[in-house]
């Protein structure tokens, strides 16, 4: 069978993605026991700590095509193999991207949000391809077959601010190893906004030190992720106040925010609040 790649790339690498060495090493290893035997690996964590990005640099440094699929979006069986369509008055089976992705050697195979899915019985299809058998049988396909080399890579955001998520089934998690990421630590996560924003060093503390702050504060309840203290330091490094980059960064109400700020006393400055003006918004010329 002719296997479309079109739409399977090996993903870019990201020149600034940090991981626990430990967590390399045996990444390294399920990298090696795939030659062997099949591996599902599942990553874990809280939202935007980088569990999709560790998918596509695995992938990126192994050098493996990826498929990304999301689970989450799953509300019956089927759905991810093909679907009859209708042309010219005649019925045909639409092949999708997931049959022809498992069935190319060493594919990466994101499953996104995989204890997310609408309904369970989207799930059926995903235990036979994740059992040791690797295969389906599919009326409109016949036999499909997952290739050697393929690892399934599924990851979930688990932390106690996920509500309506699903546990994931135990009968599915029984297959898979598990790599849980957490929050960079301070002074690894100031690095990644130097080198992703170009925020200056000590900007990227303070940013940090307010991100902190509200992350380690229990009654906000207000998670921050990688994803948004990267937002705030790229805002401050294009001249931002702290105030202005946290304010349009993140869902918090003002008067919350200028409270944390006199809290961590950032420069008086960062902390004075700016009278509102308003003006005709127009192109300049
Ligand atoms: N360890 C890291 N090193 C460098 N950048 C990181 C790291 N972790 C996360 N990031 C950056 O943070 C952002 C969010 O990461 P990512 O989308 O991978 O998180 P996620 O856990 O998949 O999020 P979600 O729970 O929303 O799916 C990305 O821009 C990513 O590059
Ligand atoms: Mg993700």
């Amino acid at each position: 069978m002719k296997i479309d790649n079109k739409q399977l790339k090996i993903p870019c690498l990201d020149p600034n993605f940090f991981i626990l060495s430990e967590d390399k090493v045996n990444l390294a290893r399920f990298e090696t026991m795939s030659g062997r035997h099949p591996v599902n690996i599942l990553s874990t964590g809280n939202q935007g700590c980088g569990k999709s990005s560790l998918v596509r640099q695995f992938a990126g440094i192994y050098n493996r095509p990826l498929a990304t699929f999301q689970v989450g979006l799953l509300a019956e069986s089927g759905q991810l193999f093909g679907q009859q369509r209708l042309k010219k008055g005649e019925t045909y089976y639409n092949e999708f991207l997931f049959p022809k992705a498992i069935q190319t050697p060493g594919c990466v195979i994101h499953l996104e949000e995989i204890n997310r899915s609408e309904t369970p019985h989207a799930l059926n299809e995903l235990f036979s391809v994740l059992s040791e058998d690797r295969s389906i049988w599919i009326d409109e396909l016949g036999l499909v077959e997952v290739a050697p080399q393929v690892i399934f890579f599924a990851t979930m955001n688990e932390g106690d601010e996920f509500t309506g998520t699903e546990e994931m089934d135990a009968a599915l998690q029984d297959r898979f190893y598990r790599i849980h990421l957490e929050y960079l630590p301070q002074k690894v996560e100031r690095e990644v906004l130097v080198r992703k924003t170009g925020i200056e060093k000590d900007k990227a503390d303070q940013v940090l030190r307010m991100v902190n702050q509200i992350r380690n504060n229990d009654q906000l309840e207000i998670s921050i992720s990688i994803r948004h203290s990267l937002m705030i330091a790229e805002m401050v490094a294009l001249g931002a106040s702290l105030r202005e980059a946290m304010i349009y960064s993140l869902q918090i109400s003002k008067d919350i925010l200028e409270s944390l700020l006199l809290t961590v006393q950032v420069e008086t400055g960062e902390i004075e609040t700016e009278m509102d003006e308003y003006l005709l918004y127009l192109p300049e010329y």
